[in-house]
């Protein structure tokens, strides 16, 4: 027997959470038995359109030369990030593996034993890891009901101790972004550097990046990367942009030749591609509105608004787990936010796919919460701030009974309609006269709603029954 050397281990190291990733393809494939052909994977928040073609050209001419390091300062690919953002190359970080390792090294110049790092949860793990293994202590202000930062919630929480806000906009998992205003402010006051986490910026309308705050502010730095809108994230590189001093300062202590020739080249080309690009946010704006529309109409479940290249979605009644294992069986891979510090116990993250992906799982989403209703009664609880169960989704199911001929197409205008839903709700004992919401019930402090309306046998059954 060999001795336990693990007591050596440095007492950080032993403190740092693992990371969760999203479960990959072959994972999948293995546990579930799936044919591999039909799998799909929304769970990392990757490009389905993959990586820009001149990206894959590139990164193949640049794989005859690569017996040779790259340049130590990857200047081709600093330069065209500068010249890309406008920012002085001097300001330019390139980071790999990935933006991971943009945190890491800020991680590195700031953070020692002690020291703390504020971090608003829910959202990406690796910071606390990252901090952690600094042997800094991550301090986690909880966002607002609406997951908006709670700017002087985390001012109140800087202390001496304090090097390093951590903010993400558009936020993973939530997908809402932070506004240039919050982080000027959070820049101004607490006296910390502010690393914003822009992984996610392109997916979001022009004007809601905060990296302008840059030349006027000696704390931010900005990360961003190539994983998401290039199509990358196999190739494990991002970038930051940063006030000089703290970039000469990071490129100090970076590995050296951290990113590979094939790496730089691919993403010069990918910079270049603006139509893989433009592509690419094109499908993602149109599949969050695809989501954002269905699934509240044809799930009990909420779509959070994003804007980023996923949608949070709260799947109460049913439990994140519950949801992604259905979703798993009919092989598609979402993500369970359970790991995700304060996201709770019912959010998954959903990859924007392309439509036909997305069509696939609005149908498995409403499988389950079928299923679910089956199995739970007749009754599904919905959180107190859900709109989306308004009265026009009875009107609009009772519209497609109509089509086939029922008798309710005698209930013409959509007052007779109203009373005609008013009439299944008495009928089930659960809606108070004074409802002004046919539809919903608000009870106990929490709306329930009479029957899953996408159940159109159940629908038919209580008619009958009237
Ligand atoms: C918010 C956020 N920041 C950073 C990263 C890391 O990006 P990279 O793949 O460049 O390491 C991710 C990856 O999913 C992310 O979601």
């Amino acid at each position: 027997m060999t001795e336990d050397y693990s007591s050596l281990l440095k007492e950080t190291v032993k403190r740092v959470p693992p990371y969760v990733p999203g479960k990959s393809v072959s994972e999948t494939i293995a546990e579930y038995g799936l044919d591999p052909a039909s799998v799909i994977k929304l769970s990392s928040n990757e490009n389905p359109l993959g990586p820009s073609p001149k990206a894959e050209a590139a990164a193949r001419e640049a794989a005859a030369g690569a017996s040779v390091y790259p340049l130590a300062d990857l200047r081709f690919l600093r330069e065209a990030i500068a010249s890309r953002t406008g920012f002085p190359v001097g300001s330019v970080v390139v980071s790999g593996p990935g933006m991971d390792s943009l945190i890491d090294s800020v991680c590195k110049i700031f953070v020692g034993s002690g020291d703390e790092v504020i971090i608003s949860t829910p959202t990406f793990s690796f910071y606390e890891i990252a901090a952690t293994i600094c042997g800094g202590v991550p301090m986690f202000v909880p966002r607002k009901e609406n997951f908006d930062i709670d700017t002087e919630g985390i001012l109140k929480a800087v202390t001496e101790k304090t090097k390093i806000i951590f903010i993400c906009s558009p936020n993973n998992p939530t997908g809402n972004l932070v506004s240039p205003e919050d982080v000027k402010k959070l820049a101004e006051r607490s006296g910390c550097i502010v690393f914003l986490d822009e992984a996610y910026i392109e997916f979001a309308d022009q004007e809601s990046s905060a990296c302008s705050l840059i030349s006027g502010h000696d704390n931010i730095i900005v990360g961003r990367t190539f994983s998401k809108v290039y199509g990358l994230a196999g190739l494990r590189v991002g970038y930051g942009l940063m006030p000089e001093w703290i970039a000469s300062e990071i490129l100090r202590i970076s590995l050296p030749f951290s990113v590979s020739v094939v790496t730089e080249a691919a993403a010069v080309a990918a910079l270049a591609d603006g139509e893989h690009v433009e592509k690419t946010r094109r499908m993602v704006s149109e599949g969050r509105r695809f989501f954002c529309e269905r699934i509240p109409a044809e799930t009990p479940f909420r779509a959070w608004p994003s804007s980023g290249n996923f949608i949070a979605v709260d799947v109460s009644p049913c439990t994140s787990r519950e949801i992604c294992d259905a979703l798993l069986r009919d092989g598609i891979i979402i993500r369970s936010c359970d790991s995700f510090k304060g996201a709770g116990k019912s959010m998954v993250r959903i990859t924007v796919g392309t439509a036909e992906m997305n069509r696939r799982v609005l149908d498995a989403l409403v499988k389950a919460a079928g299923k679910k209703w089956r199995s739970s009664g007749k009754t599904a609880e919905i959180r107190q701030k859900t709109e989306i169960w308004r009265k026009t989704e009875i009107w609009r199911k009772t519209e497609i009974w109509r089509k086939n001929g029922d008798p309710a197409e005698k209930r013409g205008s959509a007052g007779k309609q109203t009373a005609f839903a008013r009439k299944i709700e008495w009928k089930w004992r659960i809606l108070p006269r004074s409802c002004p919401d046919p539809g919903v019930i608000f009870m106990n402090r929490k709306w329930y709603l009479p029957i899953h309306f996408t159940d159109l046998s159940g629908f038919r059954s209580i008619y009958k029954g009237l």
